[in-house]
């Protein structure tokens, strides 16, 4: 999606500008610009349509410089990728310079209404009209002519606007759209991203809603709220670093991240087992959660929905709570049956997913207790959710997610585990006897790590496919679907996941000799039905991958091929089974020659319905 950079200060902005919109890159854009103030007076403005590459030469080869500027990586939503549509966009006078995340919902009528007050616009986008609304309001006060002009605006916006007539000034506001600010002895920085930030510094402020901050060359940042009064927000200090940001000799961040796996899982599992009991103190500001429930339902998208289908299986099996799963663009428009005795769990790696976002306001309208499973500290979903679970994944750079799904599976578990055990669904010395289970995951991906050249068999034994079926049954099945969307996304391969006993019921019609099956035939209840299933493909010519458990030799009696997992309970097992599978899924894209952490059309996080 979109990202937004600024920086006034005492040194060239379009440094900080150009590095901070590389850093924004992973969000997938799809153009990108700079506006600068110059010394001599006025404001430069560089597009390119393309990589921030292609911006970076545009800038080296022009005269631009200048202490105060603001950038955009733009992922198109109101008209085409072209240079003309990319932001930052200026108004009539080319004095006021605008950046913009989000949609604008009302932008029609607005430029209807600003063009019949004699303004021309020059793009197709809904961004423009901000700059000549400001432009409109303006009476000598760049802050009040801001204020006013964004109290017309409906929809969501984080804004950076800078204006010719008050250098090095940098207003910013936001509304449902991520902006973060900061100062140092640098001057102040603007982000929709605390990425391109935290290298200058880790205490940020995350800009609330309809609120006005003014950033000034000295660094000082004033904050004003939608009415027009001061207010003092309480800066956050980010624990990660600069260097957590790096690729650290690693060829891309996907293969990083899924490196960090054994890591992440011993940060997101520590602390919670105490004096005997699962713990989970930020359930405690929302009361006997467990017990004033019915039911369950988790909402989700992507890689995240596919976490709750794993969850489910966890809540129903221990706590024996009803549990739906529900994909957030489709729950927000069916109106599903939330009650005040619904407990909803929405996961969001970013925390900022238009959907997972809208579907929580509308729970929480129906008396619901929404509790927000995220990574990212200050993000949205962390403000609209009554109580708030950050898995300790660390920032996650790769479009695909990795390291986040393997972190939200092992918190859900413990989720699980806790629900189960304040409901007395099952004895406590069982509760922590699973919990222990639970230990043994991250050195059992460690082994798995070491397997790779397996792995790379596999993937070289499939990689010009067209198409790569997944089978698999129970925890089985979800792990599939998660293998199969992280083929598709990464190396353009088609690929299609199926609960391995359904595949009789049309797609088996699909198999031959030219699409290979990845069948998840580890220890399990189904492991004879999965290899009656995996017989049934083998008859239709298909090469079977299997990922099996450590020393089944009899799997290779009826496959091509084996990646293999260590022994763990199946209810566990879509942790450590999707391992082999995200690196089967970049290997082949790797094959392929694709961009790993910037797969085509996607973006990290979806911050438009
Ligand atoms: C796939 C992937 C996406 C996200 C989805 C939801 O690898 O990353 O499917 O899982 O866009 O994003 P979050 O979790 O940020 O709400």
């Amino acid at each position: 999606m979109c990202g937004i950079v600024g920086f006034t200060g005492r040194q060239d902005a379009k440094d900080f500008l150009l590095d901070g919109l590389f850093k924004l890159e992973y969000r997938g854009y799809d153009s990108a610009g700079v506006a600068v103030e110059q010394p001599k007076g006025g404001i430069e403005v560089i597009r390119r349509v393309g990589m921030v590459a292609e911006l970076a030469r545009a800038v080296k080869e022009s005269d631009i410089a200048g202490k105060c500027g603001i950038g955009h990586t733009r992922w198109a939503t109101h008209g085409a990728a072209t240079e003309n549509n990319a932001h930052p966009h200026i108004d009539c006078s080319g004095k006021i310079a605008v950046v913009h995340n989000g949609i604008i919902e009302n932008y029609m009528e607005l430029r209807e209404e600003l063009t019949a007050k004699g303004h021309t616009f020059r793009s197709d986008t809904d961004t423009e009209v901000i700059a000549h609304l400001i432009e409109e309001c303006y009476e000598g006060d760049f802050v009040e002519a801001t204020r006013k002009a964004i109290s017309k605006l409906r929809g969501a916006y984080g804004v950076a606007a800078i204006h010719a007539d008050h250098p090095g000034v940098i207003v910013v506001t936001r509304k449902d759209s991520p902006i973060v600010v900061a100062s140092s002895v640098k001057g102040a920085f603007v982000a929709s991203d605390t990425v391109a930030i935290v290298e200058h510094t880790r205490d940020v402020v995350y800009l609330d809603d309809d609120n006005i901050a003014v950033l000034n060359p000295d660094g000082h940042i004033d904050f004003i709220d939608a009415d027009g009064n001061a207010v003092y927000p309480e800066p956050v200090h980010v624990e990660w670093d600069a260097e957590a940001a790096g690729r650290s000799g690693f060829p891309d961040f996907m293969l990083k991240e899924i490196y960090e796996q054994p890591r992440v899982i011993r940060d997101t599992l520590a602390d919670r087992l105490v004096d005997g009991k699962i713990s989970f103190p930020e359930l405690e500001s929302v009361g006997n959660l467990a017990n004033d429930i019915d039911s369950v339902t988790i909402i989700g998208c992507g890689t995240s929905y596919h976490a709750g289908l794993i969850a489910r299986q966890l809540i129903e099996k221990w706590a024996r709570i009803p549990v739906s799963v529900e994909i957030a663009s489709e729950f927000r428009y069916r109106n599903p049956i939330i009650t005040p005795r619904t407990l909803v769990i929405a996961i969001t790696q970013s925390g900022e997913t238009a959907d997972t976002l809208e579907a929580i306001k509308q729970s929480r309208g129906n008396g619901a207790k929404a509790v927000a499973i995220t990574n990212v500290v200050g993000s949205r979903a962390t403000r609209e959710s009554d109580a708030v679970i950050y898995i300790k994944a660390n920032m996650e750079v790769s479009v695909a997610a990795t390291k986040s799904f393997l972190a939200q599976n092992a918190i859900l578990a413990v989720l699980a585990l806790y629900l189960a055990q304040e409901r007395g669904a099952i004895p406590q010395d069982e509760v922590c006897k699973l919990y222990g289970e639970m230990q043994a995951i991250p050195s059992q991906i460690e082994w798995i790590l070491h397997q790779t050249n397996d792995i790379k068999r596999c993937a070289k034994a499939c990689y010009k496919a067209h198409s790569v079926m997944y089978i698999g049954r129970q925890f089985g099945d979800v792990t599939c679907k998660e293998g199969a969307l992280k083929l598709k996304e990464i190396s353009y391969v088609h690929a299609e996941a199926y609960a391995a006993g359904e595949i009789k019921h049309g797609p088996i019609a699909l198999i031959d000799d030219t699409v290979p099956v990845v069948a998840i035939a580890t220890k399990s209840s189904t492991y004879e039905k999965v290899i009656s299933n995996i017989e049934e493909v083998k008859a239709r010519g298909a090469k079977v991958v299997a990922v099996a458990t450590e020393g089944d030799e009899h799997i290779k009696r009826y496959t091509d091929l084996v990646m293999y997992i260590p022994d763990i309970p199946e209810y566990f097992s879509p942790i450590t089974a999707s391992v082999p599978l995200q690196l089967f899924a970049r290997e082949i894209a790797v094959l392929n020659g694709r961009d790993v952490d910037k797969p085509r059309n996607l973006a990290k996080s979806v911050t438009v319905e």
